[in-house]
């Protein structure tokens, strides 16, 4: 899939699915390109997958930029999505500018924020001066400590009514994307529907526009931690750590090097 925003709206337009993951590096970033990933999120959950720390609230614009840096040098065709991490948007609408821009610099071609009504302001001053935002809402990992953790969100019908409504403000305010994270899957499809721009879903169910999830939770190389809705495609962990007990065992028993 394109780069050009616009073309992810002809695909939901034509009702077709894409593929979003996360990448925080080069090898896996090209490993998902050539793996025909339609769009790559460089997540804040780069704290928890490598730096591994219990939330995402620890990472910094700094570290967002660097990471941003590898993959967009790694990848040619995937959309490049950069999260804002906490602390370097909520202040005002500035900051967010400020931020953003230099995510943009760093080679995103849209940068995501988590936030419902408190940031519409900020998504439109942000799309009215060329930055590209894609909103996220639902389980919005930068307020566990508000949420009480990592918890399913939307399980009300006021809190599903509260969801739907910021969806709609955020796409009136110039989103170019939502995602939707840890909602009910009939919440999810109905957002979707009723918005123009794509959506993307995690632990939202099959009705969004597109799906993400974490790449670390794919490869299943982090069976402990993976959320309840991730799927692994193959025991990442199991593989590797058979590789490199078979290099150990080979270096021991003077196999290797020939
Ligand atoms: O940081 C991240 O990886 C995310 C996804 C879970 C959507 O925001």
């Amino acid at each position: 899939m394109s780069k050009n925003i616009a073309n992810w709206e002809k695909a939901k337009r034509e009702g077709k699915k894409l593929a979003f993951i996360t990448a925080y590096d080069f090898p896996s970033a090209r490993l998902a390109e050539e793996a025909g990933l339609d769009g790559i999120l460089i997540g804040d959950s780069v704290g928890m997958m490598i730096a591994g720390q219990p939330d995402t609230l620890r990472v910094s614009l700094e570290q967002m930029v660097y990471h941003t840096t590898i993959v967009a040098r790694a990848v040619k065709t995937p959309l490049v999505m950069s999260d804002l991490p906490f602390g370097s948007f909520e202040e005002s609408p500035a900051q967010a500018f400020a931020a953003s821009a230099k995510l943009i610099k760093a080679g995103a071609d849209i940068v995501k924020l988590e936030g419902g009504a408190p940031m519409v302001e900020t998504v439109k001053f942000l799309s009215a001066r060329a930055i590209p935002v894609c909103a996220h809402i639902g389980l919005t990992p930068q307020h566990i400590k508000q949420l009480g953790g990592f918890k399913r969100q939307g399980k009300t019908q006021e809190a599903a009514s509260k969801l739907f409504e910021d969806a709609i403000a955020l796409a009136e305010a110039g989103a170019r994307m939502l995602l939707m994270e840890a909602i009910p899957s009939d919440l999810a499809t109905e957002i979707s529907r009723r918005l123009e721009i794509p959506t993307i879903g995690i632990g939202a169910g099959p009705g969004t526009d597109a799906q993400i999830l974490v790449m670390h939770d794919v490869l299943g190389l982090n069976p402990d931690r993976a959320p309840p809705f991730a799927r692994a495609y193959v025991n990442g962990a199991a593989v590797l750590r058979d590789a490199l007990a078979q290099y150990a065992k080979e270096v021991r028993s003077k196999i290797f090097p020939e």
